[in-house]
């Protein structure tokens, strides 16, 4: 099996490049099913979600192109089949997300349920549940949703779920909400920058929204959407996630291409606990370690602590002094890494929904598992910290979201490399 093998210890030392978001990527390509015209999508990075999504717009006819240049370009003019199949949706489940453009594109649409998740149960009731305010009829029939609408309608709709207001929903309902009759306000919606991106992507198209990025979200429905070419928002789980290495590397980076202020919380965090980071207008550079001292972390919707970081700082605080909790509020079951960081020798112990971790002076490198893809991203940061040598297994979750993860650490002198580990 090919995995990351990792000696640890070395400091990561120059400058890397952030790629752009795939958690705006994604809803993006789903969106553009709506189009009248083609979509070309800038700087696309090389993501196994991005192929999962480029195959069922595929299958529904629609055609996508990678070009040398990075983008990708959609053609949505031959969708003839909006059916999104089980064996592409169970292995991603921002496929849902096709669901909303569907059904306001072609009146109907068929897309299975998501499958099981290693992070907890993940529901799709707000997003059926917004559809089907939006005048869908919805059945579910051998583990398929079918939703069918002969136009949609806008009205007004309450988001918010048991764990917060739902990104997927929001994003699904406000898409679906641009092709609708009238105006359509959604309420206790999710504030994400990938929201906005989302939103600014479509307004591009030549759709009428309003109140992106607060927690009501105004929809004017329009005729047609027109084709666009749109950049997305960098990544801020990447920027993130590269910002804990250096800091836990005790290393000297400059992470370019980001934007901070997607990152507020997080950053703040890393200078709470001691590390000597510095916010630049694009970029964040970090000097050094610091003298790191445990925290508590509880992780909530934008702008809130972000779940998709929680795993990374995890393995960051292994090795802080003191003691840190970290509670997850977002999602069950999002400690799968703990266990293994464990395995490493973490002193981490779980109560309920909080994480008590109990900060060593050293992890020791180890066979590990990535049980999804921010849990497998912390391992290997553990990895670039422990003593020895760290083998991380499964590691296709880390490239669903992450590209080429490790060609970046190794051009920042990181030990890493992928190969046949057994
Ligand atoms: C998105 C991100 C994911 C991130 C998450 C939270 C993408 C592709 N994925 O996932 O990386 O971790 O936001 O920031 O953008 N919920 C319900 N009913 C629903 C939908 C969600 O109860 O119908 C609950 C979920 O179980 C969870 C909470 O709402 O407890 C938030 O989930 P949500 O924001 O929907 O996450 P995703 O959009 O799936």
């Amino acid at each position: 099996m090919i995995g990351f093998r990792i000696e640890g210890g070395a400091r990561l030392k120059g400058t890397v490049e952030v790629s752009r978001a795939k958690n705006a990527i994604l809803p993006i390509m789903a969106a553009s099913v709506m189009s009248d015209g083609i979509v070309i999508i800038e700087d696309v990075p090389d993501l196994r979600d991005v192929e999962t999504m480029s195959a069922i717009l595929d299958v529904l006819g629609v055609g996508v192109e990678r070009k040398e240049d990075g983008s990708i370009s959609i053609d949505p003019s031959g969708l003839n089949n909006p059916f999104a199949p089980y064996e592409l949706v169970s292995t991603m489940r921002a496929s849902f997300f096709l669901l909303g453009p569907l059904v306001a594109k072609k009146g109907w649409a068929k897309v299975s349920f998501p499958g099981g998740c290693a992070i907890g149960p993940r529901p799709v009731d707000l997003h059926l549940k917004g559809l089907s305010a939006l005048g869908c009829s919805i059945r579910i029939e051998h583990g398929y949703v079918i939703a069918e609408a002969e136009k949609l309608k806008g009205t007004r709709i309450d988001l918010l779920g048991p764990n917060g207001p739902s990104v997927g929903a929001t994003e699904n309902v406000m898409m679906a909400a641009t092709l609708a009759d009238g105006v359509t306000v959604i309420d206790n919606a999710a504030k994400e920058p990938e929201v906005v991106d989302l939103a600014n992507f479509l307004s591009s198209m030549g759709a009428k929204i309003q109140g992106a990025g607060t927690s009501t979200i105004v929809i004017e429905g329009v005729n047609g959407l027109d084709g666009t070419r749109y950049r997305t928002i960098p990544d801020r789980i990447e920027a993130g996630t590269l910002t804990v290495a250096a800091v836990a590397t005790d290393g000297e980076v400059e992470i370019r291409g980001a934007k901070p202020d997607h990152m507020k919380t997080e950053l703040e965090k890393l200078q709470e606990i001691g590390a000597r980071v510095e916010i630049g207008e694009g970029s964040i550079r970090v000097f050094g370690k610091g003298d790191l001292k445990g925290c508590d972390i509880r992780t909530a919707p934008y702008p809130g602590f972000a779940t998709d970081l929680q795993a990374q700082f995890m393995a960051l605080l292994s090795t802080a002094s003191g003691v840190s909790t970290i509670t997850e509020t977002i999602f069950e079951n999002r400690f799968m890494h703990a266990l293994e960081l464990r395995r490493m020798g973490a002193d981490i112990t779980i109560d309920g929904r909080t994480a008590i971790v109990r900060g060593v002076e050293r992890l020791s490198g180890a066979q590990v598992m990535a049980s999804d893809l921010r849990a497998g991203v912390s391992l290997v940061i553990a990895g670039l910290i422990a003593e020895g040598t760290t083998y991380v297994s499964r590691i296709y979750h880390i490239d669903r979201g992450f590209d080429k993860i490790d060609k970046k650490l190794l051009s920042l002198g990181a030990r890493i490399w992928r190969e046949e580990i057994g």
